[in-house]
This record gives structure tokens, C-alpha cells and sequence, in this order.
């Protein structure tokens, strides 16, 4: 009853807004992405909506401390992977604390998920809103699944099955959804949004308080060579080192990225990363280096 109520609304509330016009010139684009994914699936967008004329500038979401853009454009776009059922923990406190208000400028949401991507834009919308953006739309692409624990079995099956995605058709999507976006026209998926449990799941196994516990970080000594990749790369800095060994202190913001990109594969997560393979992505240019 309480779920198909909040359907009922946020589709009568999308109506609405849909009914007020919006012509982008300008866009900023919030970019969140851990292993590339999102970053492949959002230049799609971005490239279409150039091709267009549009003036978009990309504002790439690493450190959230670091993270103090300047949106001067008359439209945002949000783009972020999702990350147990909602959209990264670290994104959610930016979007929540420190987004500037939107005064009702449009915004689209895009986001990339293994599969599961219930609530992930449900949430956003909802503190895109509290914000005051006027939410326009929302597209969201089956990506690779980027998190070891489930990648079980050899290498050349996950070679495989992360070829299959994207899907040709997702992307013809994203590209026709970009140009209507930037000219102002209903498109991308409505927000007729269903918030389930699994929006609960999501908070209760991936919050700053949890995570101290369940997702320990260590070095396997023998791999680790001291590059540093994940001293430099870890989005909350938890990396210090310790006679050219890192060491991973306080709670894990859950990107899985020291354990993805590791070039050694040294970096483990203790129950979350022994048995399955790292995901090596096919998009490494969006890796923030
Ligand atoms: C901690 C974590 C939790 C995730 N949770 C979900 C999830 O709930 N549903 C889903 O479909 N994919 C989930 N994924 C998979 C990612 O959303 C997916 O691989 C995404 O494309 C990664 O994008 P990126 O490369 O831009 O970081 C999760 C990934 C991580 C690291």
C-alpha cells in the first residue's frame, strides 16, 4: 500500500514537472565511476549531446573533501554506478550535504549496474528533489559487475561474460536519450520509481558504520612491489605505508577500486576478494589515476 502510494505520487509529481518546459545550453555533469564503467556509459551521453552543440562540462566525483565544483550550468546530469541498491555511499553524503541548491534547474539521472538496480534511482531523485532540482528523467545500462567476490570460476568465463555488456541496444538508447535531453524532450525512463526492501539491504550492508567491520582491507606482502596505486587511488585516503607496505585504517567507502585496479593483485578484502577475480575493465581511461 505505503510503495504503490510514493509510485502513485512520484508519477503524478513527474507529470507535472514533465509539463514545464526546459531548453539545456549549458550542462554540468557529476561523473562517479569506480571502474570505468559509468565513466564509458556517461562520455556516450556527453559525446552525443556535443554533437549536438551542447556546451557540457564534466565534473569527475573522486574525493569527496576535493570535490567543489563549480555548476554553472542551466542543467545537471548525475551519473554514478550502483552500489548495494543505491548509488555510492560516499555520492549520497556529497548529494545529501554539500550539492548546491538547483532553484528548479533540470536534472537527468544515469546509472550503470551489474543487474540488481532497484532504488538506486529512486534515491537519487529523492535528494536530487530535496535539492531542488526538477528531475526530468533517468536512464540506467547493465554494466559489468565489478566487485570479486562474485566473479567465481576462470578468467576467460568472466572475459565472456563482461563482453556481453553493454548492450548494443542500451547504448542506441543512451545516445537518442541524449539528443532529446539536449533538446529539451520527454525521454529516457519515467520516473514511475518503486522503492523496495532492498533499498533497506542496501544501507544496513554498506554504511560508514558496517563497513569498519565487514570489509577489512589488507596487503598480500609477497605480491605487494610499493607502487603505491592504492595509496593514491583510495577515494578516503585509508592507505598509509608502513616500510613501503600500505596499511589500511577506518571504514572502506566500498568502491572496490584498490582491489580491482591493484597491477599486482596484492590488495585483498578479507571474505570479499580471495576467491573471486579482480574485474579488469575495458574502460581503463575512466579509471581516476
Ligand atoms: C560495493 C558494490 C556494490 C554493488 N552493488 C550493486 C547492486 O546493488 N546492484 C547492481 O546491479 N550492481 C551492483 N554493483 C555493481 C556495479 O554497479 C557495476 O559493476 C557498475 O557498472 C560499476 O560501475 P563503475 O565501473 O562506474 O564503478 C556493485 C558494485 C560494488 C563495488
Amino acid at each position: 500500500m505505503g510503495t504503490t502510494l510514493i509510485r502513485v505520487s512520484t508519477y503524478a509529481v513527474d507529470t507535472i514537472r514533465q509539463s514545464n518546459s526546459y531548453y539545456p545550453q549549458k550542462i554540468d555533469v557529476i561523473l562517479c565511476s569506480s571502474s570505468g564503467n559509468t565513466g564509458h556509459y556517461t562520455q556516450k551521453f556527453v559525446d552525443s549531446m556535443q554533437g549536438d552543440g551542447r556546451n557540457v562540462v564534466v565534473h569527475r566525483f573522486h574525493r569527496k573533501e576535493e570535490f567543489n565544483p563549480v555548476l554553472g550550468g542551466d542543467t545537471l546530469v548525475l551519473a554514478f554506478p550502483v552500489s548495494g541498491w543505491k548509488p555510492p555511499w560516499p555520492l549520497t553524503e556529497y548529494l545529501f550535504r554539500n550539492l548546491p541548491r538547483g532553484k528548479g534547474k533540470p536534472a537527468f539521472i544515469l546509472y550503470t549496474a551489474a543487474g540488481g538496480p532497484e532504488n538506486a534511482g529512486f534515491i537519487a531523485w529523492t535528494l536530487l528533489a530535496l535539492k531542488g532540482y526538477r528531475v526530468v528523467g533517468r536512464l540506467w545500462s547493465v554494466y559489468p559487475l565489478n566487485v570479486p567476490t562474485f566473479r567465481l570460476g576462470p578468467k576467460s568465463l568472466w572475459r565472456f561474460i563482461d563482453s556481453l555488456t553493454p548492450f548494443k541496444k542500451d547504448i542506441d538508447l543512451l545516445t537518442t536519450a541524449a539528443k532529446e535531453f539536449s533538446r529539451g524532450e520527454r525521454t529516457g525512463l519515467p520516473l514511475v520509481l518503486w522503492p523496495t526492501p532492498l533499498m533497506l539491504i542496501g544501507f544496513l550492508f554498506d554504511n560508514r558504520w558496517i563497513n569498519r567491520f565487514l570489509y577489512r582491507t589488507y596487503v598480500w606482502r609477497k605480491r605487494c612491489v610499493g607502487c603505491n596505486f592504492c595509496v593514491n587511488y583510495c577515494p578516503i585516503n585509508r592507505f598509509s605505508t608502513e616500510s613501503g607496505i600500505p596499511k589500511a585504517r577506518g571504514t572502506c567507502s566500498l568502491c572496490f577500486g584498490c582491489v580491482n585496479h591493484c597491477p599486482k593483485n596484492a590488495m585483498q578484502m578479507r571474505f570479499w576478494s580471495e576467491y573471486g577475480q579482480p574485474y579488469k575493465s575495458r574502460w581503463s581511461k575512466f579509471i581516476v589515476k
